[in-house]
């Protein structure tokens, strides 16, 4: 049958201040005027669970995340089936996590087909994106060993994302093999790849048997899948929650990505990309997130700003009492909250993440 996990156990430093260690993006409420009629303000994750709902029961939805933010995924996903969460005792990185959820999954059902999703995307509308999930499940029936990644047509060099190459034609219109597969290339690399007009970036989204996934496991992070092995080969309950707890923090620290697509495409056929013609946001850093704001006097605001003279600025106050004014500011973003303000140019929005670690050092 056909199940999907979402993979919510990220930290999103690059949100900070508003991200934070204890309670990370994808839980917080920053979608604040939705455009798909589900409401009020809420999570990504929430959303990314609605999503899903599109496609398959909540009883197949499964959510995987650190142990530390069980308790807030399950008050967000009021529908998610307490034995559909998957705790990672520490976070390693999404091989280790897709791996987990994929052992679970494949105990629960041994021929489960399994989308893989972000908890941290945008994406509308959200009709688009079930139909093109449907296809990336039915490209499995052709081809079960297939490990299908949904592909977004690229609009800029971005570095932070992955780049599948779209090779043959399958015999599922709108899925062709993937040639190859870059993880996070860098600049120039990037540039190449939207000039050639034959990649698209990985959107983070996959699809394929759990049994597939834990061989390709096997195959390229024999570590992760030997640990795996143990993990499950307890009984469920508290025998297996100690040997989770004793193996998975001395798992390789690596992404699915790196770890399993790029070695995996250099196999003729055995990546496919399937096309996911959607708007696609990658809630991933302030300037991302500030195309989910309101505009206002030609600045991204989110939350209680009075601006004059100022323009392209991202400002955002998280507290409904705390008031943020500018005069004469340009292309910075302003956070305020309760206990920490960061400001920093536009152009160096990516590096919060670097300014968070030397907050870490030094505070
Ligand atoms: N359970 C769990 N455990 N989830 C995790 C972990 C972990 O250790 N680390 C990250 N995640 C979750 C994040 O919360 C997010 O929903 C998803 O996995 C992807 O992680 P990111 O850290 O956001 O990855 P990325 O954005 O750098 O790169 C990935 O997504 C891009 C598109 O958004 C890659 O798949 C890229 O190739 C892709 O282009
Ligand atoms: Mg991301």
């Amino acid at each position: 049958m056909r199940h999907a996990v979402v993979m919510a156990g990220g930290s999103g430093t690059r949100l900070w201040p508003l991200s934070r260690a204890a309670r990370p993006k994808q839980l917080l409420d920053v979608i604040q005027d939705p455009s798909d009629g589900t409401g009020g303000a809420h999570s990504l994750l929430a959303e990314a669970f609605t999503r899903l709902e599109a496609v398959l029961p909540a009883e197949r939805i499964w959510v995987c995340t650190a142990a530390r933010y069980g308790a807030q995924v399950q008050a967000a996903l009021p529908r998610l089936r307490p034995d559909r969460l998957v705790l990672e005792p520490v976070a390693r990185d999404t091989a280790n996590a897709v791996g987990l959820a994929a052992a679970l999954v494949a105990e629960a059902d041994p021929e489960a087909e399994l989308a893989v999703v972000s908890a941290d995307h945008v994406i509308r509308p959200v009709e688009r994106f079930a139909a093109a999930l449907t296809t990336a499940f039915d490209a499995l029936a052709a081809r079960p060993r297939a490990l299908v990644t949904l592909g977004i047509r690229p609009t800029a060099p971005a570095t932070g994302f992955g780049y599948v190459r779209r090779g043959a034609p399958t015999e599922v219109p709108g899925v062709a093999e993937a040639a190859a597969f870059k993880e996070k290339p860098d600049s120039a690399t990037a540039e190449s790849y939207l000039a050639s007009g034959e990649y698209l970036w990985n959107s983070g989204m996959f699809v394929w048997r759990a049994r597939t996934v834990l061989d390709a496991l096997a195959d390229h992070l024999p570590a992760t899948a030997q640990g795996l092995d143990r993990v499950v080969a307890a009984p469920a309950g508290p025998e297996r929650d100690a040997v989770l707890v004793e193996v998975f923090p001395t798992l390789p620290k690596t992404s699915v990505d790196y770890a399993v697509l790029e070695p995996a495409a250099t196999e003729p056929g055995r990546v496919l990309v399937a096309d996911l013609d959607v708007d696609w946001l990658d809630v991933g850093s302030w300037p991302a997130l500030a195309q989910t704001l309101a505009t206002a006097d030609g600045n991204a605001v989110g939350g209680l700003a009075v601006t004059l003279d100022s323009a392209g600025n991202i400002v955002f106050s998280d507290d409904p009492e705390h008031l943020v004014a500018l005069v004469g500011v340009r292309d910075s973003v302003v956070v305020a909250t309760a206990d920490v303000t960061m400001v920093c140019p536009v152009s160096d929005a990516e590096r919060v993440k670097q300014l968070l670690a030397a907050v870490e050092e030094r505070h």
